[in-house]
């Protein structure tokens, strides 16, 4: 008994070190500052001459303020704060975003392939889900200060119910997550994907595809 006990920890000690490295691959050196010039394609960026790097490739001030928020059907903006912003960021494994909110704003259903996302509520009060794949919905309402985890390549949405604007600050455990939205994959997408997989994917007539791909696309 105490055999197959060890043996567990053993399998569960194993699984949690692989699922902590199943993420950004670890660095090499101190600093690996993307040289966006370099025109070297590889996984991440090649690194600037160290002679050459800055305190400007390890700063950005563009989420100090709010995002403008311009898609008035969302209601949302995501200002990013990457290894596309921040070359210092490169092969370093995290990187930040910000969510601002209108009333009644959204960010809808989408995933991260390459992180996990931890939020903090800078102001307000947001109501946010995840779904599992085994389709269980973990839901709650987060209030100022309070944090909330999606983890890696679950979809997730988050919303502001009310009449008051919004704002959060995400850290993801990747230079750059990526996002994809299941809204503009699936009817946005070019080329499109075929009307026929769509009305059999929803189970809806080939017309229905069409007014929601009509109302997707931005005007
Ligand atoms: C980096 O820059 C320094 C100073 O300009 C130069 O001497 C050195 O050769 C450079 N290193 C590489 C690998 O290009
Ligand atoms: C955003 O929506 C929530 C409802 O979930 C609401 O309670 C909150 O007041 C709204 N925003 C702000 C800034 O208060």
């Amino acid at each position: 008994m105490a055999g197959v006990r060890a043996i567990l920890v053993v399998l569960l000690a194993a699984a949690t070190a692989i699922g902590a490295f199943a993420n950004d691959p670890d660095m090499l050196q101190d600093v690996c500052v993307a040289d966006r010039t370099s025109g070297i394609l590889m996984n991440g960026f090649s690194c600037k001459n160290m002679t050459m790097i800055t305190p400007e490739d390890f700063f950005f001030a563009g989420i100090s303020q709010p995002g403008q928020i311009t898609n008035n059907i969302l209601g949302s903006k995501v200002t990013g704060a990457n290894v596309q912003d921040i070359p210092g960021l490169n092969t370093l494994g995290v990187s930040m975003a910000r969510v601002d909110f209108a009333p009644y704003g959204l960010n809808p259903p989408h995933i991260h392939p390459r992180a996990t996302e931890i939020i903090f509520v800078l102001q307000g009060e947001l109501y946010v889900a995840f779904i599992t794949t085994n389709n269980k919905l973990i839901s709650k309402v987060v209030k100022t200060g309070e944090v909330f985890v999606f983890p890696r390549g679950l979809a997730h949405y988050q919303k502001n119910l009310s009449k008051y604007p919004t704002s959060v600050i995400a850290a993801f455990n990747s230079q750059l997550p990526g996002a994809q939205q299941f809204a503009a994959a699936l009817f946005t997408s070019n080329p499109s994907v075929p009307n026929h997989v769509l009305a059999q994917t929803f189970n809806i007539n080939e017309h229905k595809v069409e007014m929601i791909r009509d109302g997707l696309t931005p005007k």
